[in-house]
Formats: C-alpha cells, sequence, structure tokens
C-alpha cells in the first residue's frame, strides 16, 4: 500500500482537493487498491470543519464529490504517509521543521508541482482570499500536478494500469 498525504495550511482549500482529484484519478485507473491517501493541514486553524464552500463548489463543478474533515498534521503522519506533498514553500518550511522536531531527520518531503516538468519548485497559491476563479485555477494545477505524480509513483512502484 503506498500512503500519501497532500498538505497545506488551513486544510480546507487545497489539499482537500487535491485528495479528491487524486482518490478520482486512482479510482479511474483500478488503482485504489494500491493507495490510502488523505489531506491534512499545517496550522489548527479549521479542525473539524467540512471544506471552504468554494472548494466543494469547485470540485462539484469538475465532477467530484468531496468530503473531509479538517485536521491538523501530527506526528503519526511522519511514520504513516510514504509521500508527504506540500503546496507551497510556506507549508514546506512548518513540515520541515516539524520533521524536526518530531525526529523524522530523513523523511523527504516534496512539493506538489515537482513532478511536472518545468514546474519544479512552483506554489499551489493559496487560494483563501481570491475568488471562483483561484479556486478553478488551482484545480487545473493540482489536476495537472498528481497526473506527474502518478506517472512517477507508477514508475517507481511499477504499477501498471
Ligand atoms: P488552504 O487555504 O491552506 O488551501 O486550506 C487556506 C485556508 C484558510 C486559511 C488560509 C489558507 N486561513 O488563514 O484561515
Amino acid at each position: 500500500m503506498i500512503s500519501v498525504l497532500f498538505v497545506c495550511l488551513g486544510n480546507i482549500c487545497r489539499s482537500p482537493l487535491a485528495e479528491a482529484i487524486f482518490e478520482h484519478k486512482i479510482k479511474v485507473l483500478g488503482l485504489s487498491s494500491h493507495f490510502k491517501s488523505d489531506s491534512a493541514g499545517t496550522s489548527d486553524y479549521h479542525i473539524g470543519e467540512l471544506p471552504d464552500d468554494r472548494t466543494i463548489r469547485c470540485a462539484q463543478n469538475n465532477g467530484l464529490k468531496i468530503s473531509h474533515r479538517g485536521r491538523q498534521v501530527n506526528r503519526t503522519d511522519f511514520r504513516e504517509y510514504d509521500y508527504i506533498l506540500a503546496m507551497d514553500e510556506s507549508n514546506l518550511n512548518s513540515l520541515n521543521q516539524m520533521k524536526k522536531r518530531f525526529n523524522f531527520p530523513n523523511k523527504e518531503i516534496y512539493l506538489m508541482r515537482d513532478f511536472v516538468e518545468g514546474h519544479e519548485g512552483l506554489p499551489v497559491p493559496d487560494p483563501y482570499y481570491g475568488g471562483e476563479k483561484e479556486f478553478e485555477d488551482i484545480f487545473q494545477i493540482l489536476d495537472q500536478s498528481i497526473d506527474g505524480f502518478l506517472e512517477k509513483v507508477k514508475e517507481t512502484h511499477q504499477l501498471y494500469a
């Protein structure tokens, strides 16, 4: 089982959307049994909350249902998840601090866009202060990033769908 954790700041916009897109894609590919995925936030701002209304609407507009309750990244996540994918540099810095604090010095954490050639190091921009357009933009970025991630992981783990 390959485990994937999507991480943003609040866990109500980008990362639950990433999780919904990822789950949909592996289902279509017939690879669901190979993966476990979840999402979490670096902050404690929205623990227990449903995704932002705009996230839910964006998912629906793209044919996806979304159901997640906000939670904060914790120590266990560093042990349980093979791949921890951060949305931006700020999330990455927070995760790298946690990894020191939780004593997982060798855990590698990636940026979501690192798997798309030419987009390495770029952020999935925070849409919280944006509108519908910003949400649609991040949907497209996440969709492309997850395709890139799945290509890489299928090759690394020799999964042939
Ligand atoms: P997310 O977006 O990190 O993609 O879930 C945000 C959600 C909430 C806040 C910031 C970003 N906030 O400051 O409450």
